[in-house]
Order: structure tokens, then C-alpha cells, then sequence
């Protein structure tokens, strides 16, 4: 998929079917998230992918607001530098933007989790100090009897302006 289509018609998926991810694409989707802008160029993230059956159930069940990540045949865990106060979340959230992209364009859905026990699923992939779970990305092909929602985007001319704010003749 072209790069423009993929970014604006990339939704988030919260149920996968079983068909396991090819490790290629998991790969590439990885590389994405490494060549991802940062301040400063200090790529402050660390990702650490999932796939063992077991090891994702378990973290699905710590994470309050993506139960889902349970049903995926893949996850991406990101860990952001803790070092690295000024910047860090920038970067973190680009390349989480980067993956889900990129995971649209190879034909995969995903969802930004933002509540989970960050303590067990730290001590879980071994987080080393220092470093804090940033997010956790479930990877996986669209669940047919469950496709993405089409979510409600702002107006054009509420968000998009000429020169000045107010002129919409863009
Ligand atoms: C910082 C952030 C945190 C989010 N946390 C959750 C979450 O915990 N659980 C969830 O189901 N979706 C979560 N989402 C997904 C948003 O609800 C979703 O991106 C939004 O509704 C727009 O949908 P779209 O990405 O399909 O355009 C999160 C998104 C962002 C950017």
C-alpha cells in the first residue's frame, strides 16, 4: 500500500484473527519504529516483540485498557529511556506512529494501549532500570467479523487554516 493511503486510512484494530504474523513484517514494522524522528537523534526506545502465545496472554491481562493484546498472535512492547526526560515521550509516540503505520501498509492492524500494570509486565520482559514501558502495540490481521471502526475526524476547517487562523480557504 502507498504510503499516503496507508497513513489516512489506518484505523486502530482491537480483535485479530488467529493467522499468525510473518516475521518479515514484524521485522520491518520494527524498523519503521527505529528510523522514527527523535530530538536530538538519541532514540530513546527499546522494543521488545512478542510472541509467545502464553507470554501474550499474560500481558493482555495486565493491560486495563487492551484486553485485546490477549487475542493477538503478536505484540511490541516499547520501552522509553527514563534518562532522557525532555524528549522522550516525543519520540516514543513517533515511533509508535511509525509501527502503526507501517503495520497498515503490510496489511496489519494494532492499538495504542495506554492503561497496564507496568510493574508486572516490566518484571515480565525483564525491563532493565531506567527504563519505563512506554506502551505495548498488539500486532495482527483484522479479526473479518470484527473489522476497524471508522472513528469521527474534526472538520477540515476546524483544524486547517491559510496564513492566519480563521482563513479556511486552503
Ligand atoms: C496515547 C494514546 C492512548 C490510547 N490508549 C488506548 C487504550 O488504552 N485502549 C484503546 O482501546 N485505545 C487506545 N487508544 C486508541 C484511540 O482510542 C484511537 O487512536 C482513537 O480513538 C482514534 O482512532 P483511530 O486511531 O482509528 O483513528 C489510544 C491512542 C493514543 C494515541
Amino acid at each position: 500500500m502507498e504510503a499516503i493511503e496507508a497513513i489516512i486510512s489506518r484505523k486502530v484494530q482491537r480483535a485479530f484473527a488467529p493467522t499468525p504474523v510473518e516475521d518479515d513484517k514484524l521485522s520491518k514494522i520494527v524498523e519503521a519504529g527505529r528510523n522514527a524522528m527523535s530530538a536530538r537523534n538519541l532514540q530513546p526506545w527499546q522494543f521488545i516483540l512478542i510472541r509467545d502465545r502464553a507470554r501474550l496472554k499474560q500481558i493482555g491481562e495486565l493491560c486495563t485498557t487492551g484486553k485485546f493484546v490477549t487475542d493477538a498472535p503478536a505484540a511490541i512492547v516499547v520501552l522509553k529511556d527514563l534518562s532522557n526526560t525532555r524528549w522522550a515521550d516525543v519520540d516514543c509516540a513517533q515511533a509508535v506512529q511509525n509501527m502503526a503505520n507501517a503495520g497498515w501498509a503490510l496489511g496489519l492492524g494494532t492499538c495504542w494501549v495506554g492503561n497496564f500494570d507496568a510493574a508486572k509486565i516490566g518484571a515480565l520482559i525483564e525491563a532493565p532500570t531506567g527504563w519505563a514501558i512506554f506502551t505495548i502495540l498488539p500486532f495482527g490481521y483484522p479479526d473479518p467479523k470484527r473489522p476497524p471502526e471508522a472513528r469521527p475526524l474534526k472538520r477540515r476547517a476546524e483544524v486547517v487554516h491559510l496564513e492566519r487562523v480563521g482563513n479556511q480557504k486552503t
